[in-house]
């Protein structure tokens, strides 16, 4: 297996998308320009999405025109629909991405269609973003258990799979949009998984609710998983999941990395110098244990 692993910074869109303070677009950049100086090599900048819907991201166009753009760092949106993917165009957005559920219940209450639905408006998003020469990421909510209709099967998360690889995304990422799952959970569901797909197929995107995250991202490093998205300061949650805290914050997952003696070529010291930022502009503390104690600030 390899030593090398990718991490998807989502907390510009994952983390700043469920503020329920309105931020402008110079703290977006800047939190960006930090990332920038990470090591970071996919940063997901924002969402393209019905401003009714989520407010938080209705300045994404502005803020992928602000940044100080890195040639090797791939600036990423979510695109819901045709139109979403036409103002990611515009934005010049590196790569795009669909997101899924592998319940009912979540994809009405989050994208306001059935997942079949999904699935018919994506294919558009697809053809698209083949033409234009954009990579198309894939996401699947709801892996372990929905905040609608209670748990998930490895069947329902394996099926939407399949469906968004048919439509050429180069990688589906595993969302435990609630941060439910626990390693023995996560260990059946990839095992379920890993004999349909490759584990360079997969990524996971753990949400940290109950603690679990670092945990599930372990067992997915043992069952040969490479690819994982976290957030920042482990900002985040989705506003159509009440109750979902944040993403696994970047911090503590580099440091799991770095005592694996895995390598993600991320600067730790600077990677909690962005999360400093982004939670003095929240004017909130950090929920990276890892920022926590290097500030020495760690409760007693
Ligand atoms: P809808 O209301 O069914 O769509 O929403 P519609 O096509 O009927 O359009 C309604 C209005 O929205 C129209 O405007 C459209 O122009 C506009 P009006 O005529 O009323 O003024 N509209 C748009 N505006 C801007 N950009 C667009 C767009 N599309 C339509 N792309 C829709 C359907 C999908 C648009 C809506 O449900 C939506 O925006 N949902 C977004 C949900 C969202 O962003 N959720 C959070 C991200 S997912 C997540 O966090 C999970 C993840 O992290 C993984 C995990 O943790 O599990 C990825
Ligand atoms: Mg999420």
């Amino acid at each position: 297996m390899s030593d090398e692993v990718t991490i998807f910074e989502v907390g510009p869109r994952d983390g700043l998308q469920n503020e329920s303070r309105q931020l402008g677009i110079e703290t977006k950049v800047e939190l960006i320009n930090l990332l920038n100086k990470t090591g970071l090599k996919k940063i997901e900048v924002g969402s393209f999405v019905s401003p009714k819907w989520v407010p938080q991201m209705a300045n994404s166009a502005d803020v992928f025109g602000a940044i100080d753009r890195q040639d090797d760092i791939r600036y990423a949106a979510l695109t819901p629909n045709l139109k979403g993917f036409e103002d990611a165009l515009n934005a010049k957005a590196d790569e795009v991405a669909i997101f899924a559920a592998a319940s009912e219940g979540f994809s009405q209450k989050n994208i306001n269609c059935s997942i079949k639905e999904s699935i018919e408006r994506f294919k558009l998003v697809a053809e698209q973003a083949q033409q234009s020469g954009l990579p198309l990421r894939g996401y699947v909510s709801c892996i372990a258990a929905c905040p609608y209709d209670g748990a998930t099967l490895p069947r329902q998360v394996a099926q939407v799979c399949q469906q968004l690889f048919d439509l050429g995304c180069y990688e589906v990422s595993l969302g435990d949009t609630i941060g439910v799952a626990t390693p023995k959970q996560i260990r059946e569901l990839l095992a379920a998984l890993l004999t349909e797909f490759k584990p360079q197929q997969l990524a996971l995107h753990c949400h940290d609710t109950y603690g679990q995250a670092l945990a599930n991202i372990n067992t997915g490093l043992e069952l040969g998983i490479r690819t994982f998205d976290s957030s920042v300061a482990g900002l985040g949650g989705c506003p159509y999941a009440q109750g979902a805290s944040g993403n696994v914050a970047t911090e503590d997952l580099i440091y799991l990395l770095n005592g694996l003696g895995l390598h993600s070529g991320i600067d730790l010291d600077r990677l909690i110098e962005a999360g400093s930022f982004i939670c003095q502009a929240l004017d909130r503390s950090t929920q990276s244990k890892v920022a926590l104690a290097r500030s020495g600030n760690q409760a007693s």
